[in-house]
């Protein structure tokens, strides 16, 4: 169902070589005795998950599609990205359910906040707020903006039943709020960290209120779960070695490739978790993301012909959820009539395929493919777990802590100095 095919990667990549770092690094991933380990309760997530709040999540995802015309996300990082790369993934880009999705306290952009709290006036909406922390700016600036609409709306009390908190289970400034207002709250638990959090109340939530099967998509994480957990090279492992040999090899950019649109958010997920996993000490890959054949009209020039410092990595969805004919056209003035009666996804697979051999053969850049049957809940619960996996394979291997982001409080210190905030 997902096969990694290293034929591309134009190295020899010696993969008995790792066969000795894998199983120890598979060891101290299961028992917990690597850097970061109280961070690895993910691992296990997909089995061990809280059915009781599975079951108030699903209900609170109900009650959101039957009364909202919209919901509000609010977080930032790793308390959205995931939800956001689910969603568009499996609505795509032009979704028919009817609560739609917005994401805020992601920004301080003035022009976009404008325009949330414009699109929202009058309309019938939730929040959730997203914040293990339960101080981040960000999320706490939109969070504020919204929540003050909400209440001029429909008043204080009323406001708080459609106020979704998702926060420690114990700590922080959020919990504090949601208790005094009586809002519902979901836990990001102690032992799961941002960008390994999709598969809590963190992405289930925004995912059960946009209409998604959230049981199949936590079904298919265990699997992977199952599949990936292995002292020896599984198809996740195998993916972490490829791209470790490759950076070791001397290439500094791995660039995620993928050709749907809808999988643009994807792509900033999974730069999140290998960006901020694996780019401490000096050390790691710069994740960077693209879509193609849309981005082969900007980008794909320097990846023919420019400096040697990528390889790509393609994530080909084998099935599409649907396809489209071209049809006949008696004039025949655009020349395309040699297309009759194919569909996109025959073009679109024959682009890929042209362009591998471009890339490969005569561009010299290797090439890495995921290749997963189908994009649906399941599946795509799958693919993440096995991503989070190698991430965490591919981190230790590199010798760096996976579960850690010291680098992103540095802006932080710098910017509440500058707007006086008290104690900086
Ligand atoms: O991966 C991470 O840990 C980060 O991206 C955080 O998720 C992000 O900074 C948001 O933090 P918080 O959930 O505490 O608001």
């Amino acid at each position: 169902m997902i096969k990694v095919d290293v034929s591309h990667a134009i190295q020899k990549i010696d993969f008995e070589g790792y066969a000795k770092k894998i199983e120890e690094i598979n060891r101290a991933i299961d028992e917990k005795t690597g850097a970061g380990s109280d961070f690895l309760g993910w691992a296990n997530y997909p089995e061990t998950y809280d059915k009781e709040e599975f079951a108030r999540i699903q209900k609170a995802g109900d009650f959101i599609q039957k009364n909202c015309e919209a919901l509000v996300v609010c977080g930032i990082g790793g308390s959205y990205l995931g939800a956001r790369a689910a969603i568009e993934a499996l609505n795509g880009l032009l979704p028919t359910n009817k609560v739609k999705i917005l994401f805020f306290g992601n920004t301080f952009d003035p022009d976009y906040g404008g325009q949330i709290l414009d699109y929202l006036k009058g309309k019938k909406f939730a929040i959730n707020v997203i914040s293990k922390s339960g101080t981040t700016t960000e999320t706490s600036v939109g969070f504020r903006l919204v929540k003050e609409l909400l209440e001029e709306q429909v008043g204080k009390e009323e406001a708080s039943r459609y106020i979704f908190a998702t926060t420690d289970k114990a700590k922080g400034a959020l919990i504090e709020l949601a208790k005094k207002y009586g809002y519902e709250r979901f836990v990001l638990p102690d032992d799961v960290g941002g960008r390994y959090s999709v598969f809590t109340a963190v992405g289930l939530l925004p995912m059960a209120a946009a209409g998604i099967d959230i049981q199949a998509f936590l079904d298919g994480a265990k699997e992977g779960m199952k599949e990936y957990d292995t002292p020896t090279l599984n198809e996740a492992y195998k993916y972490a070695v490829a791209r470790h040999a490759l950076y070791v090899s001397g290439k500094s950019v791995e660039m995620f490739v993928t050709y749907k649109l809808q999988l643009v958010q994807l792509g900033e997920w999974w730069k999140q978790l290998y960006g901020e996993s694996e780019g401490k000490d000096g050390k790691g890959l710069l994740p960077d993301s693209a879509t193609f054949t849309t981005d082969l009209h900007s980008l794909g020039q320097f990846v023919q012909e420019g400096s040697k410092v990528l390889f790509e990595t393609i994530l080909n969805v084998e099935e599409p959820a649907r396809d489209v004919a071209i049809p006949h056209d008696e004039d025949n003035l655009d020349g395309l009539n040699y297309l009759e009666g194919k569909t996109m996804d025959y073009v679109n697979k024959k682009a890929y395929e042209g362009t591998l051999d471009a890339h490969v053969s005569s561009g010299k850049v290797p090439n890495l493919v995921i290749s997963v049957t189908k994009m649906d809940a399941f599946h795509l619960g799958k693919l993440l777990y096995f991503f989070m996996r190698a991430c965490a394979m591919s981190a230790y291997l590199n010798g760096v802590n996976p579960f850690n982001q010291p680098g992103v409080e540095i802006y932080k210190k710098n910017m509440f100095h500058l707007l006086g905030k008290p104690g900086f």
